[in-house]
Order: C-alpha cells, then sequence, then structure tokens
C-alpha cells in the first residue's frame, strides 16, 4: 500500500474531465478541483435529473449536459459517480465510444469489480476503483484506490491527483484490499459517531448539559484527530503521553481494555468486511 496527499498538480490540469452523475460526490469532487484551480472549461457533467445540473452549474463553468454520451465523446477522463444499481446501463450504450477512444474510467461506485466494469466498457479500457467516505463532501475524505493492469503511471498518477481534491488517498495493491478499506475508513466515520454519541451520553450522566456534553466530545474528537494527523508520534505513543500513572486517562482506559474493546473494534471491522464481500458479489 502506498499512500499519498499529493495536490491537483497543474501538469494535469489540461485532461479533460467527464464525470456521469452529478449527485453528492461528483459535485463534491467538481468543488474540489475547481478550487484547486482545475480549468472549469475541462470538466464536464452529464444527469438525467436536471437539478443535479443546476447544482453542479452553480459550482463553476462546466458543461452540463442530459447526455453522457456527449461528455464522454471529449473526454480523457470518465468519472462513473452514478449508484451501483445502474452501472451497467450507464455503461453498456457506452462501450463502443469507450473501445475507440480508451479514457481512463474511474469508478467510485461500491462493490462492482474492475472485471464487471471492464465488461459492460469494453476490455482494455483503463479502470480505477475508489473506495470515497462521507468526509469527502467536506473535502476531508479517506478514500482507497486501485488500478488495473491497464493504467499507465501518468493515468494513475491523474487519478490520484483528482481524487486528492477531496482528501487523502491510499493505494491498493489488490482488488481485494478494497473490501477492508470499505471496514475501515468507508464505514469508519459511522464507528467515530457511535463512540462519540456514547460519550456525549456518559457526559450528560455525569452532570454535564447536554450542549456541552455535546460540544466538548466534538472538539476533543477533532483536536485528537489534529494530533494524529499533523505530529510525528503514533497513535499508541500520543495515548501514552496523556495518561498520567494512576490517573484519570489510566482509569479509563483500564476500564476500556478490561471490557474487550479491541476486541469488539476487530469484530466490528470484520463484520463490515465481510459484508463489503458479500454486496459485491450481489453486485456481480
Ligand atoms: N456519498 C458518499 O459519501 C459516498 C461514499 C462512498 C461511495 N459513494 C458512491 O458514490 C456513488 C455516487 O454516490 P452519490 O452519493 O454521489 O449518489 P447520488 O447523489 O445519488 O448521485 C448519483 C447521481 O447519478 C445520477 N444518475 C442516475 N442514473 C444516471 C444515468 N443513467 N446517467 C447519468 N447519471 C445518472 C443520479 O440521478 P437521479 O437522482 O435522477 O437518479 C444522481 O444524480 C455511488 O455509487 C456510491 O456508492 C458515495
Amino acid at each position: 500500500m502506498s499512500s499519498s496527499t499529493s495536490n491537483t498538480d497543474p501538469a494535469h490540469n489540461s485532461a479533460k474531465i467527464a464525470f456521469i452523475g452529478a449527485g453528492n460526490m461528483a459535485r463534491s469532487l467538481i468543488g474540489g478541483l475547481l478550487s484547486r484551480g482545475y480549468p472549469a472549461s475541462n470538466i464536464a457533467c452529464s444527469d438525467p435529473f436536471e437539478a443535479s445540473l443546476i447544482e453542479a452549474g452553480k459550482l463553476g463553468a462546466i458543461t452540463t449536459s442530459s447526455s453522457n454520451a456527449d461528455i464522454v465523446a471529449q473526454a480523457d477522463v470518465v468519472i462513473l459517480a452514478v449508484k451501483p444499481q445502474v452501472m451497467a446501463d450507464v455503461l453498456q450504450p457506452l462501450t463502443s465510444q469507450l473501445q475507440t477512444s480508451k479514457p481512463l474510467v474511474i469508478s467510485i461506485a461500491a462493490g462492482i469489480a474492475s472485471g464487471s466494469l471492464q465488461g459492460w466498457a469494453g476490455t482494455g479500457v483503463p479502470v480505477v476503483r475508489c473506495m470515497p467516505n462521507t468526509p469527502a463532501l467536506l473535502r476531508a475524505g479517506a478514500t482507497g484506490l486501485f488500478a488495473t493492469e491497464d493504467v499507465s503511471a501518468e493515468q494513475r498518477q491523474l487519478a490520484e491527483a483528482i481524487v486528492s481534491a477531496v482528501g487523502i488517498v491510499v493505494w491498493v495493491a489488490e482488488e481485494s484490499q478494497l473490501d477492508a478499506v470499505t471496514a475501515l475508513s468507508g464505514s469508519g466515520p459511522a464507528y467515530f459517531f457511535l463512540l462519540m454519541e456514547a460519550m456525549q451520553e456518559a457526559g450528560e450522566k455525569l452532570g454535564l448539559s447536554a450542549e456541552a456534553a455535546e460540544l466538548l466530545t466534538q472538539q476533543t474528537a477533532f483536536g485528537a484527530a489534529r494530533m494524529a494527523l499533523e505530529g510525528d508520534t503514533d497513535v499508541a505513543q500520543l495515548r501514552r503521553q496523556v495518561t498520567s500513572p494512576n490517573g484519570t486517562t489510566q482509569a479509563a482506559l483500564e476500564s476500556f481494555e478490561a471490557n474487550g474493546m479491541r476486541d469488539i473494534v476487530e469484530q466490528a471491522l470484520r463484520a463490515a468486511f465481510l459484508r463489503s464481500e458479500a454486496m459485491a458479489k450481489e453486485l456481480g
């Protein structure tokens, strides 16, 4: 696995990008690219839903269209930002176009294997699969990326530059590792929400107002994440640094460990991993 936080490189700004589907994820990516100076004239998106195109058009002077084929005709990169259930219907009418121009195809749809995507798009079409998470909507996402053998080194850089407009990216060498990405970061925001919910409830039981417990929990999560991300110290060391012998933190951490916190987390991620594998099989 390799990770990167690379910016959208000006060298990549000339690629023409077509977003199929102008929903939440597409709009977030478009907003991220524009904020990094990506030329609006090189971004197009299509969607059958007029309201989504109007929303996307508010982000900048991008091209909007109700025809997927029209925007794919111009594209160096095609980003599939539709729900998994409609993917086959979206790709099959585009097969001959994709076979001719062989653009880089980036799919953000959960659970659809690259083999299926290439089956609908045509063999030899370079495909990158992404597993983003919801903080991407705030450009604070964490995304796993997998490239098929048909993707060139330059196309990998381009995919990374595009997706890093909404957060950090991590490449995985095996497609099956995207199930682990799903279990860790894809579903991960909800794990933190659950812990925050439990901390808020406990704070209230200890006598704090709901407002105080909520604000203290949120800022503590934010501060802890910043310390983990911005320093050179790993989280185990950070934990030790804030744990004074015989102090309050030690009392809480011993309670967590005695109640099997690590096992609970491992079992939860394993359950998500197995569910991700099963859903991928259902989608084919
Ligand atoms: N949102 C997230 O945080 C998140 C996280 C991880 C992965 N993803 C993945 O990202 C993908 C997009 O998610 P999203 O949240 O952006 O969904 P979304 O808001 O529902 O966007 C999908 C868009 O695609 C449009 N669409 C449907 N059929 C189409 C067609 N034939 N041609 C062109 N556009 C079509 C939809 O239009 P209609 O509304 O008219 O159907 C909708 O505007 C999904 O596959 C999801 O699994 C999302």
